[in-house]
């Protein structure tokens, strides 16, 4: 594992868009595994600033993200389609067809199993971009006793749902349960970069870069059996999670 510490978040948010923007023009028609979150919002600006300069072709791309509440449809604001739509694909070159987020409605057994094809679908991802939550959480797979290996559905944690309640009105309306890849789908990708920021996320990087201990209880803990996992991690973070270098 490969741990980058950056001067600022900003400086973390340019570091992963030149990963992906190099990435896109080495492999025109390369396939990228995205995230939702607070997080990666600077960054996609960044991919969006990008193209519009002309420094990033995403017309052959094709991605698919990790996960979506169930039980909001599309349209919802808070969807994970609507969120990928308005803070990247609406404002860069892709062709949305070549865009897959899960369905959130309907048979949710369904809408996992069709994730999971989507996953190998024409190959595995080329790089997939993670957040982590507070509990250590990638994608939607929660702390516990035991993880999935295939994409499922999931059981959102008391942390994640007050962790997401900023983006509602109320508590009461985030969903508490969501399609998410499982643990073998991120591992998966040939190459796995995770940004972090933020004092609430120390736990959960201390957790992921400090030693190899690996345990379900921080889900993150899983990428060190990856061979190509890149951590990218502003200073301040680095310093609250005892990072030595
Ligand atoms: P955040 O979420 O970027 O909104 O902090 C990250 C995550 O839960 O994976």
């Amino acid at each position: 594992m490969q741990v980058v510490v950056t001067k600022s978040y900003d400086e973390s948010c340019a570091y992963v868009a030149k990963m992906f923007c190099d990435l896109v023009r080495e492999k025109p028609d390369c396939k990228l595994g995205l995230a939702t979150g607070g997080t990666p919002v600077p960054m996609y600006k960044k991919l969006i600033e990008a193209c519009a300069k002309g420094e990033v072709d995403f017309s052959r791309v094709h991605t698919v993200n990790l996960d979506e509440y169930c039980g909001i449809p599309e349209t919802h604001p808070q969807s994970y389609r609507y969120f990928m739509n308005t803070n990247l694909f609406d404002h860069i070159n892709i062709d949305k067809a070549n865009t897959y987020v899960a369905q959130g409605m309907g048979d949710a057994a369904a809408n996992a199993a069709a994730l999971e094809a989507k996953v190998r679908e024409g190959g595995v991802a080329d790089l997939q971009l993670l957040g982590i939550g507070n509990n250590g959480h990638i994608a939607f797979n929660e702390a516990g006793d035991t993880l999935t290996a295939e994409a499922h559905i999931e059981q959102l944690t008391e942390s994640t749902i007050n962790a997401n309640a900023r983006f509602f009105d109320s508590r009461d309306e985030v969903p508490t349960t969501a399609i998410t890849m499982g643990m073998a789908d991120i591992l998966a990708a040939k190459k796995v970069v995770l940004i972090a920021n933020g004092p609430a996320k120390a736990d959960a990087i201390r957790g992921l870069i400090a030693d190899g201990s690996i345990t379900t209880h921080n889900p993150s803990t899983l990428l060190k059996l990856h061979p190509d996992v890149v951590v990218v991690i502003d200073e301040e973070l680095a310093k609250a999670a005892g990072w030595q270098g």
